[in-house]
This record gives structure tokens, sequence and C-alpha cells, in this order.
């Protein structure tokens, strides 16, 4: 899946590791970035390739990113997030008895979907970003190495690089593999005081014009989903669409909007 052209931010490859190399060349041909020996000022994002670790540096944070299922806010969070009580876990309809297989059709940074793994569900995310594909794919090629990763691998977790809108409406209408769960996250409007944005997800909103296509995601992923379908929003935004849900579960900042579907 190559970069949206009509991207507004400038991105570049940087490869620190000769074991690296062709990758990095490939994915810069594929991408059509440039590819570079060490950092420069000219680029706001630059995709970092060393010998095992692939993050993205953001010059005007000078700050980077990575992902790790092992260690660092992800595994905090797995300890500490509240397990099955949380409200994530309560959106999708995790209970006692009931684990879902959820399709996450907006990976990001697989914080949510990590944390419905490992609680247990059988997670397929899908992100299109070539640039987050590639941290992602990194996070899980340094993952599968550490035994504690290895429950998740088994019960189900992988990613797909693809546009969901296609992917929903190519590989789900044409066989049986529905989800029971299809979880929405697209990225919020962007906020006039970026302080309240985690950096995190500053960057994201850096590296996305934006998911203008939310809408079209529900639409679909109502006609697909066997159980539910789950949007997650800022606490105050209007649902997507103008759809109401059937019900919402709120954290202090976040709501979950929840389309039950109706069984014939
Ligand atoms: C707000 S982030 C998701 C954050 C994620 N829930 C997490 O915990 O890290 C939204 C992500 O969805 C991706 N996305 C949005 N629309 C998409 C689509 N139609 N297909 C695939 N990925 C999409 C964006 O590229 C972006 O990385």
């Amino acid at each position: 899946m190559k970069i949206n052209p009509t991207r507004k931010t400038s991105i570049a490859v940087v490869c620190f590791s000769n074991l690296r190399l062709q990758q990095a060349k490939d994915f810069c041909q594929i991408n059509q970035l440039p590819l570079l020996k060490k950092k420069s000022d000219d680029y706001a994002l630059q995709l970092l390739f060393f010998d095992d670790l692939i993050e993205l540096f953001d010059q005007q944070l000078n700050t980077t990113i990575s992902i790790d299922f092992i260690k660092g806010s992800l595994a905090h969070r797995q300890q500490f997030g509240g397990g099955r009580g949380q409200a994530i876990a309560k959106a999708v309809g995790l209970k006692s008895g009931v684990t879902p297989r959820i399709l996450d059709v907006t990976a990001g940074l697989a914080g949510d979907a990590f944390v419905l793994a490992t609680l247990g569900c059988p997670v397929t995310l899908i992100e299109r970003s070539s640039i987050l594909f590639c941290l992602l794919e990194n996070a899980f090629d340094r993952a599968s190495l550490n035994e504690k990763f290895q429950p998740i691998l088994k019960q189900g977790f992988n990613i797909i690089n693809h546009d969901a809108n296609n992917y929903i409406t190519e590989q789900l209408s044409t066989s049986d593999n529905a989800p029971d769960v299809i979880y929405i996250d697209p990225m919020y409007p962007e906020r006039k005081k970026s302080a309240l944005v985690k950096k995190d997800m500053q960057i994201l909103q850096r590296l996305h014009d934006n998911d203008d296509d939310a809408s079209e995601l529900l639409n679909n992923a109502l006609l697909f989903a066997k159980k539910r379908v789950v949007v997650k929003r800022p606490v105050h935004a209007e649902t997507l669409n103008k759809k109401a849900p059937n019900t919402c579960i709120k954290s202090k900042k976040t709501r979950y909007d929840i389309y039950t579907i109706e069984k014939m």
C-alpha cells in the first residue's frame, strides 16, 4: 500500500543499518521516498531503520515513536489496565464465556488491538499507512522472538496493510470469515490546543491528512460484522455519520458507540 501522494508532510527514510539497507531501498522505491544516511532538517518525519528497531522521528517534536508489545506503555496497560472490566472490553462485548473475534480496521499504533488481544480476543488489524505498517511489522517481528508473545500469536493476532473499506468489501463479502466485532477508531479532528493531544497522536495527525472516509467504514462494517460495530470517539464528539448507536459506554475522555447487528 503506497503512501498517499497528496500528503502535506515531508517524509524520508534514514537507514543506519547495513542489514536493512536492501529493505530500506525497497521501501523507498515502493513509496517514492528519499533514502538518507543520516537525519536531516529538511524532513518533518523520518523513518529510522536500525538493525533491530524501526522508529519514526518527528523533527518538530524532537521525539520518536515505535511500537513494543513486550515492554513500555502497552505492556504496562496489559498489567494495570483493568482487564475485562475496562470500557473497551465491555464495548466489544467481552464477558465470561464470550470472547469475540475482532477486526480492528484502524490499527494505528495497535494500542487498542493489543489490549483486546491480551484479554484473549483473536484480533486482525488493518492499517493503510505503509509507514505505520512498517512500525507494526517491526514490532511483530521483535515480539515474535519473545515467549511472552507466543500465546497471543497462537490465539490469532495478525496485521494486514490494506485500505479497510476495500478489504471489507473485497474479502468479507466473498467469504464467511466475518468477524464478530468490527472496531473503528478514526483520527480525531485536529485539536487547536496541541498540548491536549498525546505526542504519538500528534505524530499520527501529521502523518495523515485526515480519515475522511470513516463514515464509509461504518456503513461497510455494519453490513459485514456478525454481532456489533464499535466506534471510538472523543467523549463529546458527534457520532459518525450522525448515526445514533444502540448504546454507548463512556470513560473520562472517550466514548464507545456500539451498533448491534440485528439478526434476521
Ligand atoms: C486514531 S488511529 C488508531 C489508533 C489505534 N486505535 C491505536 O490504539 O493505536 C487511526 C488509524 O487508522 C488508520 N485508518 C484510517 N482509515 C483507514 C482505512 N480506511 N483503512 C485502513 N486504515 C485506516 C489510519 O491510517 C490511522 O493509523
